[in-house]
């Protein structure tokens, strides 16, 4: 019920993307870009779905950024979840230490009184150190973990801020746009149909394993996201899709 509030003049981008895309869609009024607490707001109403969806033991796979970060902000702390595991979706990116999956996964295990597990393998590996690495005991549990995750909810980005905030060099940054690459996620890279184009090899969630999760939440807004969204949507339907007024306004259609 709470998430079926959209405003009047936005029920036309929820009917049209619904039925594109077959996902529940919540837009929250504003632009993100232009305004801090919109991007807040979707961290709450994120917040709200994920623990409507929790029923006792789910694993909650978890990716980094801005807007993760508001989601465990936007619990209110709670000890009923001591079933549930929290786990990052993929390794360190190298980021802000509060915008990484890490940081994230463990402040929303905190506030849900869940418990965690953490995945210190670095991004931008070469694959022969990656390989061995994700081998390792210690790590195999945390990342057999990821892979059975029952809800996965991350965000969504622009390819070519991704790359660099992902600190990829200056050549591969050329190379991602030649490819056409206009969204990120989770260290995919996706051109306007959907394709995936480019990826950072890393420990944790691949790109076919999503298919499999039964809950998908992404999580995106702002006026700049618009295409990224668009075109991550377009490889993969989530199950829900919270965005705001400024990313769904910005295009003219959204087929
Ligand atoms: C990354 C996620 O950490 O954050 C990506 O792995 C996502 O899936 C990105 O594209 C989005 O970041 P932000 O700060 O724009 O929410």
């Amino acid at each position: 019920e709470e998430f079926i509030f959209n405003l009047k003049g936005l029920n036309r981008y929820v009917t049209n993307i619904e039925n594109m895309y077959n996902c529940h869609c919540l837009i929250v009024p504003g632009d993100a870009d232009s305004d801090e607490s919109v991007k807040r707001e979707m961290g709450k109403k994120a917040a709200t779905l994920l623990k409507s969806l929790i029923r006792g033991k789910e694993i909650i796979a978890v990716t980094g950024g801005s807007t993760m970060a508001e989601v465990p902000r936007g619990i209110t702390k709670t000890m009923e979840y001591e079933n549930v595991m929290v786990v990052p979706a993929r390794g360190g990116l190298g980021e802000r230490v509060e915008y990484q999956a890490n940081t994230i996964a463990a402040e929303m295990a905190k506030k849900l009184g869940a418990k965690y597990k953490l995945l210190f393998v670095p991004e931008n590996l070469r694959p022969e150190t990656l390989k061995t690495i994700i081998e390792e005991p210690v790590l195999s549990e945390v990342i057999s973990m990821i892979k059975r995750a029952d809800i996965l909810i991350h965000g969504i980005g622009i390819a070519e801020e991704m790359a660099r905030r992902r600190g990829l060099s200056q050549r591969e940054v050329e190379i991602i746009k030649e490819k056409g690459a206009v969204a990120e996620a989770f260290g995919y890279y996706f051109d306007i149909e959907g394709k995936v184009v480019h990826y950072t090899p890393s420990a944790g969630i691949g790109i076919d394993e999503i298919k499999n999760i039964s809950t998908v939440i992404s999580v995106a807004g702002g006026k700049k996201k618009a295409l990224a969204i668009k075109a991550f949507i377009k490889f993969f339907s989530p199950k829900y899709l919270i965005t705001d007024e400024g990313a769904v306004t910005n295009l003219m259609n959204w087929e």
